[in-house]
């Protein structure tokens, strides 16, 4: 594994590194870690990296590792760095050959997310994109439920994605990670949208496979003079006639990673909360209210529910065990890959570049759509997996 980006005083990076290795699949051995070569080599004695594969730029890792047999050099690089900086080394780490983890969004435009898609299909590498809500187990539970028809038709989805950390304006008192993402050249066409809001969208994609047609969006800055939203939300209307709302907000006192999503379908509805992420409640009009409780061993649970469970029930896993198994779906797909044997690019367990071009495509059409009062614009991107 080579690392772009986690460097000193970064976030998701360590995450990455922590998921990747959780199964013993994977071993962090390479870094470019960051924008500041110095600050990049200083870095990687954290993560234990041997100084002579701590690299100042990640041009010089791609080449320098490429440079190596294949059995010594990296099998793959996670991208964790600020949004405008994914294309550039995701391209970069494609075309030399090396299998891609990026985190989200996939790009700054999704005219690169297009670009990208397609040096990817040229390519015989492996490309998943960190929507890690994906790799909950319960989350896997509800979308095994969902698609085999244990909810009936379903006709509505409400995905909240609601934090309150930029309420005030942290990127004006020198907040790294806020400044970033409140900044149009660094962050994309959205901020709070983009940031939280694609994954929300997502997920409601994942548990349901229902196909999006168009999308109304109101979004709004409410602290000024940021210039990307902090708040909005999105109306999304589906092939089957069901209705999806996002939500998100990163303007909410007191509230911190609050993901919620409800699907209701003609015969149950769900409901998930990423903060209390090891109980699903179903509910049927008539019956008591059902909590399924994250159990291995249960015989409530699907198949995909127990095979994303690592530890007995009542042992809470969460945000790092459901990343481990966006990672662990990759490496199925990377192994073979790697071998130079065929693997599934299309219907992956993992959210593959194709979900990350339509997180792209959310995002820019919400952005259009808000800007002309929220009139309906088309979401069914080509690309688009159901
Ligand atoms: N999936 C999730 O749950 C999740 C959570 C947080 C962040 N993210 C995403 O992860 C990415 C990083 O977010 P963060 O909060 O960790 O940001 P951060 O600002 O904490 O860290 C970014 C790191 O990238 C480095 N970097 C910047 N340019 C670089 C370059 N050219 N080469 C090498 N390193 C470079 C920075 O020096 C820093 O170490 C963003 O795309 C964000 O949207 C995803």
């Amino acid at each position: 594994m080579g690392l772009v980006g986690g460097g000193q005083g970064s976030f998701i990076g360590r995450v990455h590194v922590t998921a990747a290795v959780l199964d013993n699949r994977a071993t962090l051995v390479a870094g470019a870690l960051s924008s500041d070569a110095a600050r990049s080599k200083a870095s990687a004695a954290d993560y234990d990296i041997d100084p002579s594969r701590a690299y100042g730029t990640y041009a010089e890792m791609f080449a320098a590792e490429r440079a190596l047999p294949a059995d010594k050099r990296i099998d793959f690089v996670s991208i964790v760095t600020p949004n405008h900086m994914h294309f550039p080394v995701a391209k970069a780490a494609v075309e030399a050959g090396f299998n891609v983890v990026c985190d989200k969004p996939l790009t700054l435009t999704l005219q690169e997310a297009e670009d990208l898609a397609s040096i990817v299909k040229k390519s015989s590498t492996v490309f998943a994109v960190t929507h890690n809500y994906t790799g909950y187990p319960l989350v896997r539970q509800a979308r095994e439920m969902a698609l085999g028809g244990e909810l009936g038709d379903i006709q509505a989805i409400r995905a909240t994605y609601i934090q309150g950390w930029l309420r005030t304006r942290l990127e004006s008192e020198g907040h790294k990670q806020a400044a970033w993402r409140t900044d149009p050249k660094k962050s994309g066409a959205a901020g709070a949208f983009g940031d939280i809001g694609t994954h929300a969208y997502n997920l409601g994609r994942f548990m349901t496979g229902l196909l999006p047609e168009k999308v109304s969006a109101h979004l709004k800055v409410f602290e000024p003079p940021r210039s990307l939203d902090d708040y909005g939300h999105a109306v999304i209307q589906y092939e089957n006639g069901a209705l999806g709302t996002v939500t998100a907000s990163q303007i909410s006192h007191g509230h911190e990673n609050d993901l919620r999503i409800e699907i209701d379908g003609t015969l149950a509805s769900l409901e998930w909360h990423q903060e209390n992420p090891n109980q699903l409640f179903v509910r049927k009009n008539g019956h008591p209210h059902a909590i399924y409780t994250r159990d291995p061993n249960a015989s409530f649970m699907n198949a995909s529910g127990k095979a994303a469970c690592r530890l007995p029930a009542g042992h809470p896993e969460a945000f790092f065990e459901a990343f481990a198994n966006v990672y662990c779906a990759a490496f199925d797909a990377m192994e073979p890959a790697i071998a130079g044997e065929s693997f599934e690019r299309t219907n992956t367990l993992y959210p593959n570049i194709c979900d990350g071009v339509e997180g792209m495509y959310f995002i820019e059409q919400s952005v259009a759509s808000s800007r002309v009062d929220g009139a309906w614009l088309p979401l069914r991107h080509s690309l688009a997996r159901r």
